[in-house]
């Protein structure tokens, strides 16, 4: 872990819309060395996809850019891999047949066909999934399916692994299971991650650094915080941790304090309240 890799320079965007153009980022910098675990946090719709897509290649930055090992990015390639929230396995394919799918496009021609069955197998195994890698997405747990989504990121050898809110949609138990298979195969591989999660607790697992975003528009990154907790891990040891617990209370207070995010919906809810407490304080008065 020592040379910058990946690196964001004054990224800013804009979106148009009907009403004009929309700056959803500004100015974000950030410099992410090579196996290094950096997760983005953030109140919902602060921009914390759009950096993601924009390192990915799907988004174009407006301004600034991204340079991997020195290159520019201007569009996908197989070295960033990204997990989405919602697993996007093919429904008619099986877990080993979608796993295959970013094989071939990586290997062909590099490996036989042996080398890439054992491969797709190998990655299927990391992600304990080797029991079931013949059934289709229809046929396993939503767990499953985004483990099988993991193990196709993975059986890639991607530099670079982009993980969109990767665990979301999954229950505490099977959340936390995946959390740990994920720390596992990266203490292995050695790949950088960049993660997405609104999960405090997962972040400061998981991560080397926090980067906290600013809420939009012109979104940026507001702190970054070192997590300096040695490795590997034990979520059950760290739970009662002074130090995790010490990082964990910095991500909440920027969250909650500085970067408090008033939703038109909870004003509503608000000004209802006092609507409804105006006649028992009137009483209490009385
Ligand atoms: N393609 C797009 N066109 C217009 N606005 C967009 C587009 N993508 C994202 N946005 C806007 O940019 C902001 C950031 O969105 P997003 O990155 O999805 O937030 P997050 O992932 O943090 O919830 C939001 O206000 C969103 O509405
Ligand atoms: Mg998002």
């Amino acid at each position: 872990m020592s040379q910058i890799h990946l690196e964001l320079t004054r990224v800013g965007i804009e979106f148009p819309t009907p009403k004009g153009p929309f700056c959803a980022l500004r100015d974000v910098d950030l410099k992410i060395k090579k196996g290094e675990f950096v997760s983005l946090i953030g109140h919902s719709g602060c921009g914390k996809s759009t950096v993601l897509n924009i390192v990915a290649g799907l988004y174009q930055a407006t301004t600034g850019g991204v340079v991997l090992n020195g290159r520019e990015v201007n569009e996908p390639g197989p070295e960033r891999a990204v997990v989405f929230q919602n697993h996007s396995l093919l429904p008619w394919l099986t877990a080993y047949e979608n796993v295959e799918l970013g094989v071939k496009r990586v290997f062909k021609g590099k490996k036989t066909k042996t080398e890439m069955r054992e491969w797709i197998e190998h990655n299927l195994e990391l992600v304990h999934m080797t029991h079931a890698m013949h059934k289709r997405p229809d046929e396993i747990s939503g767990g499953m399916k985004q483990r099988v989504g993991i193990a196709r990121a993975l059986a890639m050898e991607p530099q670079v692994l982009l993980m969109d809110e990767p665990f979301g949609a999954l229950d505490a138990l099977t959340r936390a299971h995946l959390q740990d298979s994920l720390m596992e195969i990266q203490n292995e591989l050695g790949n950088t991650v960049i993660m997405i999660t609104h999960d405090v607790d997962e972040a400061v697992l998981l991560s080397d650094r926090i980067v906290m975003m600013t809420n939009g528009p012109a979104a940026t990154v507001g702190e970054i915080l070192d997590v300096k907790l040695p490795r590997p891990r034990n979520r059950l040891e760290l739970a009662d941790n002074a130090e995790y617990n010490g990082y964990r209370s910095a991500v909440l207070r920027f969250l909650y304090e500085k970067q408090k995010k008033i939703e038109p919906i909870s004003a509503k809810r608000a000004e209802k309240q006092l609507e409804k407490d105006a006649p028992a304080q009137a009483k209490s008065v009385a």
